[in-house]
């Protein structure tokens, strides 16, 4: 999609973060834009920011690890400006300890959100998007943790392995169909948010957290510093629009995590154990 003007975007994880950045930036853009989030205070934030730039803007807290919610979004989308163009599927939380002391509701909430929250929106959203007719993108978020692997950190690195290999597969679909809908995988690495601290929203419905452990806070910390050290999140939207334009199927706004990948590979064809590296998080 070249030209985002007058268009309708659609963005999850929007009270904060990359979200709140792909919808300013989407606003920019001259897009009309449906923001949703858990967080209900700080989505009416972004939503007062984008009126400020004179966008048109619905906000609905939506959760996406629900499907019905997602569906929900799907229809404000169309009953409020009778289609959508950009879907944004970026709410995501991480919590770190070790994979075999997670919790079952540790579990449930990260792969809740992060995984099933792209599979709700690639359900809600593109038969839609292809009944519509014409162009539309559907971004989902990964991460660069969708394809390297490191400690301390597997709920998290298990939903962005996934949301690689569903978002490829729905890429090669939609090639197959000829159909004008179009799939990107966005996979940063540091950026500037409010991701360490995701504890903030979870949910009371999940509430029983596994140890973290020592080892397990000394990772949070050292991700924490990584991600205040990281990108801002408004170069990152800036970013995607342009790979957007460019019409790219991977976005990466990080290519310095490149060689770790290449390593990760090398080990697999070498048939060389993975030897854990302290940048690789
Ligand atoms: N910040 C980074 O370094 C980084 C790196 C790679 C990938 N990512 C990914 O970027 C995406 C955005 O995260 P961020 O870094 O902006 O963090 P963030 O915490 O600032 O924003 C995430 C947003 O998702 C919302 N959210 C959480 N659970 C939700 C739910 N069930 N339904 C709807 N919204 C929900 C939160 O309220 C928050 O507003 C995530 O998918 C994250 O995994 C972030």
């Amino acid at each position: 999609m070249k030209n985002f003007k007058t268009k309708i975007a659609v963005v999850t994880g929007a009270a904060g973060g990359i979200g709140r950045a792909l919808a300013l930036r989407a606003g920019a853009e001259g897009m009309a834009v449906v923001i949703a989030d858990v967080d209900e205070q700080p989505l009416g934030e972004t939503q007062r920011l984008l009126e400020a730039q004179g966008n048109r803007v619905v906000s609905q807290v939506t959760d996406v690890s629900d499907a019905a919610a997602v569906d929900a979004l799907a229809d404000v989308a169309w009953s409020e400006f009778g289609g959508a163009h950009v879907v944004f599927n970026n709410a995501g939380v991480m919590l770190g300890g070790l994979s075999w002391e997670r919790s079952i509701d540790d579990w449930k909430w990260v792969l809740g959100v992060n995984l099933w929250g792209v599979i709700h929106g690639m359900r809600s959203f593109i038969p839609r998007l292809i009944e519509q007719g014409g162009p539309a993108h559907v971004v989902n978020t990964a991460s660069v943790a969708a394809f390297i692997a490191g400690p301390f950190i597997a709920p998290y690195l298990a939903s962005k392995h996934a949301v690689l290999a569903i978002t490829e597969s729905a890429h090669h679909e939609l090639a197959l169909l000829q159909s004008q809908v179009r799939v990107s995988l966005l996979c940063p690495g540091a950026v500037k948010t409010g991701i360490a601290d995701s504890e903030r929203v979870r949910p009371q419905a999940l509430p029983t957290q596994g140890p973290k452990g020592e080892a397990g806070d000394a990772f949070a910390a050292a991700v924490k510093a990584g991600i205040t050290a990281g990108s801002e999140p408004d170069q990152i939207a800036q970013f995607v629009f342009d790979q957007l334009r460019a019409d790219k199927f991977w976005i990466l706004p990080h290519p310095e995590f490149k060689p770790l990948v290449e390593k990760r590979m090398a080990s697999l064809f070498d048939e060389t154990n993975p030897v854990y590296e302290r940048d690789l998080v």
